[in-house]
């Protein structure tokens, strides 16, 4: 079980109807302090209100921290740029998993453990034929991942460490696996079994966009790209779908479903699915002169068009990541010869005349990591609807490693929050008759 590392740092006095309470405040290693109001209701009768959780901290994490003003990302405190720049996606899990960065033996007995779990049952297959040829990739994902749970009974006990661990190991090693079959499956060709002898991304890339009727070679510089993509994205604290991963995983529900809900909730074009949103709404506006008039769209209050890609709850400055991401969009787009992407030159005068826009310095919006991603998985060569399910593929591991803490927190209890009720009082049964 993980011991609570939050350090007492003196108290608050909440004064509500003539009564005072003490609330305890703590803190951790980085960020804001809290103040621990889990007995106030019991105390005081009385809930806190939070819509959105903009001002709550749902649990102690050593994961991932964000520091929005200042545009920082750490995993296990390494900061995205130095792990985008020197790791892999697969060590990236490890440290994630297990907080500290493996040894050589740590990393080859890991990438076995993962390599070993590419292939899905082969009746998974047939749950792809049950779907239409057009099915949005996310809704295959979501149908086909919580099929996993049918299938892997060995590793659905929660309480079990060694099935927590399998079922972690499953979960990283087939999302790549299901992820192409999902995106064969759009296109009408044949399945491509998982190669162990490829790394975990070639390995992607392969069973993507090879044909048996052809040899296929892995380009190094786009798997490297794309490696990295994945890492960028592989975790972001509590997030909407880790938060959902998190309370469906407090129910005791097991880890294919969780993640199968995880899936479900990153599809929102708020979250998971901006990236698509944002490749369509650069290809809507179509000319660099188009921009102002989408820009004032974005800033009409009385308009809900806003600009994919741009803003975010907790960076109110550069996502870290979107500049990472620019970096990897110009090395794909170099390594392709697409150095003059029509999309690109939009993206980059839009964020431009946003970034000395009022309305957006006001706000504090920037882009985010959804803003270039499009462009160079596009240029990688995915369609748009495969966006959000290769965002999904990477976050899996943050998702776990998420689930993992939270199960092993001595605290956690069923995740339960309560509400202001503003309905109709208690009132009695009209009859039809008389109605
Ligand atoms: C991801 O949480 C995470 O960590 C998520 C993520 C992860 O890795 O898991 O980082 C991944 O989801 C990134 C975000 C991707 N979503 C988008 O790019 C969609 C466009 N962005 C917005 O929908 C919005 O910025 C959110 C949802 C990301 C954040 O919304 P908030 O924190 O609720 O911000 P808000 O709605 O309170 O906005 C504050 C103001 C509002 O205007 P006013 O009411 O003050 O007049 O800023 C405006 C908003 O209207 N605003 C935008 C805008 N985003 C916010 N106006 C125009 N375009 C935008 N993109």
């Amino acid at each position: 079980m993980r011991e609570s590392k939050i350090k007492p740092v003196g108290s608050a006095t909440l004064t509500y109807n003539n009564k005072s309470y003490e609330l305890p405040a703590f803190s951790g290693t980085e960020g804001p302090e809290v103040l621990d109001i889990r007995k106030l209701y019991g105390d005081a009768d009385v809930f806190t209100y939070d819509p959105g959780f903009t001002s709550t901290a749902s649990c102690e994490s050593d994961i991932t921290f964000i520091d929005g003003d200042k545009g920082i990302l750490l995993y296990r405190g390494y900061s995205i740029d130095q792990l985008a720049e020197h790791s892999n996606f697969l060590e990236v899990c490890y440290l994630l998993l297990h907080g500290e960065l493996p040894s050589k033996a740590e990393m080859a007995k890991f990438d076995k453990a993962i390599t070993f779990h590419t292939m899905v049952h082969e009746q998974l297959a047939q749950f792809f034929r049950g779907f239409r040829r057009d099915a949005h990739p996310m809704a295959v994902m979501c149908g086909v991942v919580g099929a996993l749970s049918a299938f892997y009974h060995d590793s659905t006990d929660i309480n079990d460490r060694r099935q927590r661990e399998i079922a972690s190991h499953r979960l990283i090693a087939k999302m790549p696996t299901l992820a192409a079959m999902a995106y064969k499956y759009s296109m009408g060709q044949p399945f491509v079994y998982p190669l162990n002898t490829l790394g975990y991304t070639e390995n992607f890339l392969r069973m993507t966009f090879s044909v048996p009727a052809e040899e296929y070679k892995v380009n190094p510089v786009l798997a490297k790209a794309l490696d990295t993509i994945f890492i960028l994205h592989a975790d972001h604290e509590q997030n909407a779908s880790t938060s959902t991963v998190r309370l469906a995983g407090s129910s005791g529900a097991n880890p294919f479903a969780c993640i199968a809900a995880g899936i479900a909730c990153l599809w929102g074009p708020a979250h998971g699915g901006a990236n698509e949103a944002a490749l369509k709404m650069l290809e809507e506006i179509g000319t660099v002169d188009r921009i102002p008039e989408y820009v004032k769209k974005a800033k009409d209050p009385d308009d809900n068009f806003r600009l994919s890609g741009f803003g975010h709850r907790v960076y109110k400055n550069y996502d870290p990541r979107a500049k990472a991401m620019q970096i990897q969009c110009h090395k794909v787009l170099d390594e392709i010869g697409h150095h003059d992407d029509p999309t690109l030159k939009i993206a980059v005068a839009l964020e431009k005349i946003a970034l000395e826009d009022d309305y957006f310095v006001q706000r504090k919006l920037y882009p985010n990591i959804d803003f270039y991603s499009g462009i160079t998985l596009r240029a990688l060569g995915f369609p748009t609807s495969m966006f959000t399910a290769l965002f999904a593929l990477a976050r899996t591991v943050g998702w776990i490693a998420q689930w993992k803490e939270m199960l092993e927190d001595p605290h956690q209890k069923i995740g339960r929050p309560r509400q202001i009720y503003t309905g109709k009082q208690q009132r009695d049964y009209t009859p039809l008759t008389k109605r």
